[in-house]
C-alpha cells in the first residue's frame, strides 16, 4: 500500500525523536520513498547523518541551505511529498504548527505542503494536558488534511496511566497508511470496555482487581490509528489525560452496564475488555464502618454480566455488532474461554492465561489466544500494543 508513495517525514526536538529512524526504516521496508526534514532541536536527539543513511536521502535540517536549496528546499519537499508525518510532534512543534508559523525547515514544509498531513503527538503528561496544548490540538484537529495519532497512553511514575507517549510503530505505520485509504477500519464504531470496576463497601472501602486497562487502551489506540470512531468505557484507573477518541468514565459494574447498552446497537465492534466485578456488596453503608461494629462477615450480590446482557440486546436486533470478550484465566485457559465464547454467544474471545510469565494485568506485555466462533485459534504474544494490532488485523477482516 506504501509502495512507491513519497513520504516527507519532520522530526521535532523530543526524546522520542530516536524512534523516527525505525519509522523511516519501516516506511522503505515498505517500499516508500522518504525524504527527512528536523527541527533545530531535533539534532540534539538524533543525527542527521543517521536518518540521511536509513532515508537514502539528504535530510534537510536548514531554511536557507545555498546547498541544498536547489534541489531540497522547503518548496521541493512540499512539492515533492505524497503525505507529510511528524514525529514527535511536541508541544512546541504543534504550537509553531497550530498558529501557521514558518520558521524552520518543517514547519516551512509544511505550510507549503498541500497533502494529507499526520502529526503524532509525544510529551510529558503534564504537558499534554496543558489548556494551551490541548487548544493547539483542537485546532489542529480542526484543520483540513490533518490527522493526529495517539499519544499512547503509558505508566506514569506514581503508578497512574497516562497520554504521552509516542505511538508505537504499528500504529504509526497504521495511520500513514491511512493518509492514503482512509484506514481500514474508517467509518466503523467501536466500542470498548476497559480497566476494572469498583463496588463501595462504605466511604473509604471498595472491592476491586488489579487491572490497569491498557489493554483496553491499547485496543482503542490501535483502532482509532486505522480510523475508526472509538468509545472507551473505562473504570476507575486514575487519570489518563486526554486522548484523541472518545473515553466515558464509570466506577461500578451497574454504571459501566448504564455506559453500554444505549451504545452497543450502534457500534460496528463492541469489546468486552473490562475486569469487571463480578460481585458486590449487598449494603452499602453510607457512613464510615468502624472497627467494633464488625461485620466479620460479608454479604455479597451478583453484578451484572455487562457483556452477556449487552450480547443478548444485540443478538435481538436486526444487526449487530462483532462480538468480542476477554478471559482472565489460571488454569484450562483455553476451555474454559470457549465455554464463555458460548454462553455469551460471541465471535471471538480473547484468552489470557495470566499465569503465564509475561501475561497478566499490568505488565505491557500479554500471550494471548484469539478463539473464533468458527473454532479457529491464533496464538498472539507481544506488548500489549502488539497483541491489539493483531486482534484488530483478525477482527477487520469480518468487520461488518
Ligand atoms: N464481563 C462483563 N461483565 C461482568 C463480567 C465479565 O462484561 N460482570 C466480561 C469481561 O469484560 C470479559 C468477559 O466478560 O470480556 C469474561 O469475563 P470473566 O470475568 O473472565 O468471565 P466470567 O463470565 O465472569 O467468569 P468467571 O469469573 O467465572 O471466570
Amino acid at each position: 500500500m506504501l509502495q512507491g508513495k513519497r513520504i516527507a517525514v519532520g522530526v521535532g526536538g523530543g526524546i522520542a525523536a530516536y524512534k523516527a529512524g525505525d519509522f523511516v526504516r519501516e516506511l522503505r521496508r515498505q517500499g516508500a520513498v522518504v525524504r527527512v526534514a528536523m527541527t533545530k532541536a531535533a539534532q540534539a536527539f538524533i543525527s542527521p547523518l543517521t536518518l540521511q543513511s536509513l532515508s537514502g536521502e539528504s535530510v534537510m535540517v536548514e531554511l536557507f541551505d545555498p546547498a541544498q536549496e536547489e534541489r531540497f528546499g522547503h518548496l521541493h519537499l512540499a512539492r515533492w511529498a505524497d503525505a507529510f508525518v511528524v514525529l514527535p510532534a511536541t508541544a512546541d512543534l504543534l504550537a509553531r504548527i497550530a498558529t501557521g508559523q514558518g520558521n524552520d525547515a518543517v514547519t516551512t514544509s509544511l505550510l507549503a505542503f498541500r497533502g494529507p498531513v499526520l502529526l503524532a503527538p509525544a510529551m510529558n503528561t503534564a504537558m499534554w494536558d496543558h489548556p494551551a496544548v490541548q487548544r493547539n490540538v483542537a485546532t489542529l484537529r480542526a484543520t483540513p488534511r490533518t490527522h493526529l495519532v495517539g499519544p499512547g497512553v503509558g505508566p506514569l511514575a506514581d503508578g497512574d496511566v497516562g497520554a504521552g507517549r509516542l505511538s508505537e510503530l504499528p500504529e504509526l505505520i497504521s495511520a500513514t497508511r491511512a493518509l492514503f485509504t482512509g484506514g481500514t477500519l474508517q467509518g466503523k464504531r467501536v466500542l470498548i470496555t476497559a480497566g476494572p470496576t469498583r463496588e463501595a463497601l462504605d466511604p473509604v472501602r471498595f472491592l476491586s482487581n488489579p487491572s490497569t486497562g491498557k489493554m483496553g487502551l491499547a485496543v482503542a489506540e490501535a483502532a482509532h490509528a486505522r480510523g475508526a470512531q472509538v468509545t472507551v468505557v473505562l473504570g476507575p484507573v486514575g487519570e489518563v489525560g486526554s486522548l484523541p477518541y472518545e473515553v466515558v468514565r464509570v466506577t461500578t459494574a451497574d454504571e459501566l452496564l448504564a455506559a453500554v447498552l444505549p451504545r452497543v446497537g450502534e457500534a460496528d465492534f463492541f469489546v468486552a475488555s473490562a475486569a469487571v466485578s463480578d460481585w458486590k456488596p449487598a449494603q452499602v453503608s453510607s457512613r464510615k464502618t468502624k472497627k467494633g461494629e464488625g461485620p466479620e462477615s460479608l454479604q455479597l450480590v451478583r453484578t451484572p454480566d455487562v457483556l452477556l446482557t449487552a450480547s443478548a440486546q444485540v443478538h435481538a436486533a436486526a444487526r449487530r455488532p462483532v462480538l468480542v470478550g476477554f478471559a482472565a484465566e489460571t488454569h484450562d485457559v483455553l476451555a474454559y474461554a470457549r465455554g464463555k465464547l458460548e454462553k455469551k454467544r460471541l465471535d471471538f474471545i480473547v484468552a489470557n492465561d495470566v499465569s503465564a510469565d509475561g501475561a497478566g494485568f499490568a505488565g505491557d506485555t500479554n500471550v494471548v489466544t484469539v478463539l473464533g466462533a468458527d473454532g479457529s485459534e491464533r496464538q498472539v504474544r507481544g506488548t500489549k500494543r502488539e497483541v491489539a494490532n493483531r486482534l484488530w488485523d483478525v477482527l477487520e477482516a469480518v468487520a461488518p
